[in-house]
């Protein structure tokens, strides 16, 4: 079965857990479209609240109301996509830039719920490289000092810009984005106190003890993991 088949599976499953009535935040990428493409067909009465301006507009294009993070009651649960799965469910995510939003939505969750393919499962985090969300304004300085929190860890590289055709990549918040490709995270607590005691780093794309429930596709139809 392809990857992408794979995360056409998890979404399914993940759309299945959906009740009327809920307000339901919407995670962004690939595998997590197949969740909202899923959840659309249901036609439930639910409010998503997206986790970027691309996910809004594929929902609102799928006909699903959708409110802004703040707007709703409390959110009853979140599904959203990953980079990498890791033991306890420790996550790294922002391959698509949009981890900020994604850890406001995550952390304003009753529940949240990672899907994916099961190449994204990993036995240590950090193959994928690590994205860091940076305020533009004086962001080489801030990589300097991000290099200083890496080595305090043990992580001994220089993070690089996202760049895309031929300019930085910003995000929807209007920030750059530092990918730090470590290889391997032991200690991705360590890491992430690191990163935000640097003034400049808005976000990192560590998500730790947040997910309660990973449906994760395989050759064999979805595995459920917990943490
Ligand atoms: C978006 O910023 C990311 O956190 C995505 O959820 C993550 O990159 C997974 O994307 P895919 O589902 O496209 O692999």
């Amino acid at each position: 079965m392809s990857a992408e088949d794979q995360k056409r599976l998890s979404g399914e499953a993940a759309a299945a857990l959906v009740q009327p009535g809920m307000i339901v935040g919407l995670g962004t990428g690939s595998t997590a479209a197949w969740f909202v493409k899923a959840l659309a067909a249901r036609k439930l009465d639910i409010v998503g609240v997206p986790t970027s301006k691309a996910t809004g507009e594929l929902a609102a294009s799928l006909g699903m109301k959708i409110a802004e993070l703040g707007e709703t009651r409390e959110i009853d649960l979140t599904v959203d996509g990953a980079d990498e799965i890791g033991p306890a469910l420790a996550l790294i995510k922002g391959g698509g830039a949009a981890l900020l939003r994604e850890k406001l939505v995550w952390e304003a969750s009753k529940r949240c719920v990672v899907i994916a393919d099961a190449a994204k499962r990993v036995p240590v985090l950090g193959k994928f490289a690590l994205p860091i969300e940076v305020v533009a304004y004086g962001h080489k300085t801030t990589m300097a000092r991000i290099c200083v929190a890496l080595s305090e860890c043990d992580i001994g590289i220089a993070p690089r810009l996202r760049v895309k055709d031929g300019a930085p990549v910003l995000t929807d918040g209007g920030n750059v984005i530092y990918d730090a490709a470590c290889n391997a995270i032991p200690e991705p607590a360590l890491l992430a106190a690191a990163l935000k005691s640097v003034t400049g780093v808005v976000e990192h794309g560590l998500f730790l003890d947040l997910a309660e429930l990973a449906l994760v596709g395989t050759d064999d139809g979805v595995v459920e993991v917990e943490p």
